[in-house]
């Protein structure tokens, strides 16, 4: 187990301080093509990679993990990948659900995923439910995410409560927004990671994202391991945070 687990004598709590760790897993396709492989191939790979990460946050006292796995504007690609991204996470879900629940992770999803295939809905809904009363870690997987749809959607919420009369203009505030989330149960963002040597957030938890560190890696996700998330949560124990202040 890496240093990092090692729990805080006072407090419990493990050392490198972080709650919530976001992924955003990029360079599957790259992979791929160094080994003259399908993009599939990548993707099964990552799916892989996928496992290891999940049980090294658990391992190392992460409280949330959460993972981007199709964004919004993911259906721009040939459909014959969109599809084989679906039918990867219908087979991890199959497969890997027992282990989470006996591990006591919660699942969770943050996306529009009820515009997915109705089947693969009632799968994840199914898996979410089964999960929600364990007391373990939450794996959050985003499907059909993007933030500026998240956005728009916290802006309808917060616009029809205010035409219900359950709240004044003035009165909204940032907490009204945050409730308005997909995330709005889950702990605040301490650390967002890419892979794949890009530097961008692509559309990926803009307001969540404020004050979370950002860490960037060459490393291409299909390599990414619990040993990479070790030295990632170094660096974030590193960081000098002061939200603004001194
Ligand atoms: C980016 O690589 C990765 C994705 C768009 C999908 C991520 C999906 C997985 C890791 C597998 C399914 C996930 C779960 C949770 C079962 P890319 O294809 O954009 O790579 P490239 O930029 O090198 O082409």
């Amino acid at each position: 187990m890496a240093s990092q687990a090692k729990p805080d004598p006072t407090s419990g709590a493990p050392a490198h301080g972080a709650r919530h760790v976001a992924i955003i897993m990029d360079g599957n396709g790259r992979w791929a093509k160094k080994r003259f492989l399908p993009r599939i191939a990548g993707h099964r790979a990552g799916v892989e990679a996928v496992r290891r990460v999940a049980r090294a946050a658990q391992d190392l006292g992460l409280e949330c993990l959460t993972l981007y796995a199709f964004s919004s504007e993911n259906w721009k690609r040939p459909a014959s990948e969109v599809a084989d991204l679906m039918g990867l996470l219908r087979h991890f879900i199959q497969s890997d659900l027992d282990e989470f629940h006996a591990n006591g992770v919660r699942l969770r999803i943050i996306g529009n995923y009820q515009a997915l295939d109705p089947s693969l809905v009632d799968l994840i809904e199914g898996a979410v439910a089964r999960t929600a009363g364990n007391s373990g870690p939450i794996i959050a997987i985003a499907l059909n995410y993007g933030a500026q749809d998240e956005l728009v959607r916290m802006a309808q919420i917060l616009a029809r409560r205010v035409a219900a009369g359950e709240i004044a203009v003035e009165e909204i505030g940032i907490e009204h927004v945050d409730a308005a989330l997909y995330t709005a149960d889950l702990p605040p963002l301490d650390l967002m990671i890419r892979t794949s040597g890009e530097q961008r957030l692509s559309n990926f938890m803009l307001w969540q994202a404020a004050y979370a560190e950002l860490y960037f890696t060459d490393m291409l996700w299909p390599d990414f391991d619990g040993q990479a998330l070790a030295a990632a949560l170094d660096a974030f124990r590193l960081r000098d945070r002061r939200f603004g202040g001194l």
